[in-house]
């Protein structure tokens, strides 16, 4: 059972069929260009969507708006460098915002840098900066109907090779993402971050942590590493910490706050340019484009994330869903991690080409039959056609994301999402495919138009 109860509420939206269809014609079947409240269930994403708990607010309501040295400041920074262990904390107002400072000061032109697989805003600011960010998932990622626990790893012996290759003198950093948010939510090991991490010091490259959902994967390894059983998920988050030589975090995630994130560092002279450029963009080092209240907040989700009942809960809530979708006779990408549930849309409507969109076409699905939003993580995402519309790359899975935002819907909200799926299921025949009408140059699948064919 959850381990809270509910202290405020809000009113689902509530919408006929015929609203939800009206709704997709208008918006030219693009999910994220509706309303939010002609979305019922929305599992677009768990970024900045969570509920805050009454500690939190409370938090907020003590927060000092002092524009220097105010004393939200200094609790979140005490709080932050108990858990990361390092000395050098920049709060940011979000995960991107992190990633542009870090890589402004770390990367030029040519540098490359290797992870297990690169968020998109990740990939995009290490574009930004001049440099190349080249995925290394290992190789058990490949396989969607596995059960290895730890598909989130980097494959050790590629980066190796990477780290002693002709172009090893390029490698500016190496970035771990837990959970592996790109490559279906999977966690990455202790065993494989700690390697990594020897590899890394072994060549003088330093390793980052995108730590977004850092309690998450703290979670899965006390459940499937067996070194870490009887450990704590706070134990666990402590150490993968000390690991790094720095970390990228979005809030908005295992902050459990609305926005807000923070870099942490350990070498004063990176640290050093870091802050310059903090001050430019984002605000004044002891604000970093947030208000006090958010500092404190986030410093008591931060507490709060790491509790065995909540991420138990989280981890059960995760599970239940993955089986409603397997009782529904749709396949996801298993094991099922916390942050979301992947479904295989390739494989439920095989007769929609991959340049027809499966993920997007049960993704309109599932809006029009149970006012359910979801993301599309396949080929309107990934892929590119040319000016017929004929498929020059295609993803090489065509998924669709349904994310668990934090204390936020019940189990029988996720029995509603269950019940939507079977309904869904049972007419997949019938769901046309889509084509794309208009398409911007850059992250296409916020802006695209779309018809079905
Ligand atoms: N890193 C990871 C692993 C993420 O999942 C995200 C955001 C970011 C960095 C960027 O953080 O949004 O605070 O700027 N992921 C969201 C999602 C958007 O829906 O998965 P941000």
């Amino acid at each position: 059972m959850e381990p809270y109860r509910i202290k405020a509420v809000e009113p689902l939206p509530m919408t006929t069929r015929a609203q939800r269809e009206a709704a997709l014609r208008r918006v030219r079947y693009n999910l994220f260009a509706l309303r939010a409240d002609e979305v019922t269930i929305d599992l677009l994403t768990d970024s900045g969507t969570g509920a805050l708990s009454a500690a939190q607010w409370a938090a907020g309501a003590a927060g000092d708006e002092s524009y220097a040295g105010s004393r939200s400041f200094h609790r979140f920074q005490e709080v932050v460098s108990e858990l990361t262990s390092c000395p050098y904390i920049l709060p940011v107002h979000q995960g991107r915002a992190a990633e542009r400072i870090l890589f402004s000061a770390l990367l030029s032109p040519g540098s490359i840098t290797l992870g297990n697989t690169h968020f998109d805003t990740t990939r995009a600011n290490v574009e930004l900066s001049g440099g190349r960010a080249v995925d290394l998932p290992c190789r058990e990622a490949q396989d969607l109907d596995s059960d290895e626990p730890f598909k989130g790893n980097i494959d050790l012996r590629r980066l190796k090779d990477a780290l002693c290759g002709p172009d090893a003198s390029r490698v500016a950093a190496v970035i771990m993402t837990l959970t592996n948010n790109g490559g279906g939510g999977q966690p990455v090991s202790m065993d494989n971050l700690a390697r990594a991490a020897t590899l890394c010091r072994e060549h003088g490259v330093p390793l980052f942590l995108d730590a977004a959902r850092f309690a998450e994967n703290a979670w899965l390894v006390t459940r499937h590493e067996p070194a870490y059983h009887g450990v704590s998920p706070r134990e666990v988050a402590e150490e993968a910490f000390s690991l790094a030589d720095g970390c990228l975090m979005s809030a908005k995630k295992d902050g459990i706050a609305h926005i807000g994130g923070f870099l942490g560092l350990r070498d004063p002279a990176l640290a050093e340019r870091c802050r310059l450029l903090l001050v430019a963009t984002e605000g004044f080092p002891t604000y970093g484009g947030l208000a006090g209240r958010d500092l404190d907040m986030i410093a008591q989700g931060l507490t709060e994330v790491t509790d065995p009942h909540y991420l138990r809960s989280r981890a059960e809530a995760a599970r239940h869903l993955a089986q409603l979708a397997r009782d529904a006779g749709i396949s996801i990408l298993e094991p099922p991690g916390l942050h979301a549930i992947y479904l295989n849309a390739g494989r439920l409507l095989p007769h929609i080409p991959p340049h027809r969109f499966p993920g997007h076409a049960l993704a309109c699905q599932l809006y029009v039959e149970g006012g359910i939003r979801s993301v599309e993580l396949g080929s309107l995402y990934l892929g590119k056609e040319d000016e017929n519309g004929d498929p020059v790359t295609t993803a090489p899975f065509e998924l669709l994301r349904l994310a668990l935002p934090r204390r936020t819907y019940t189990l029988s909200h996720l029995n509603h999402v269950g019940e939507t799926l079977a309904r869904t299921a049972e007419n997949r025949d019938r769901i046309p495919g889509y084509r794309l009408i208009h398409a911007s140059p850059v992250l296409r699948h916020f802006h695209s138009e779309l018809e079905p064919t």
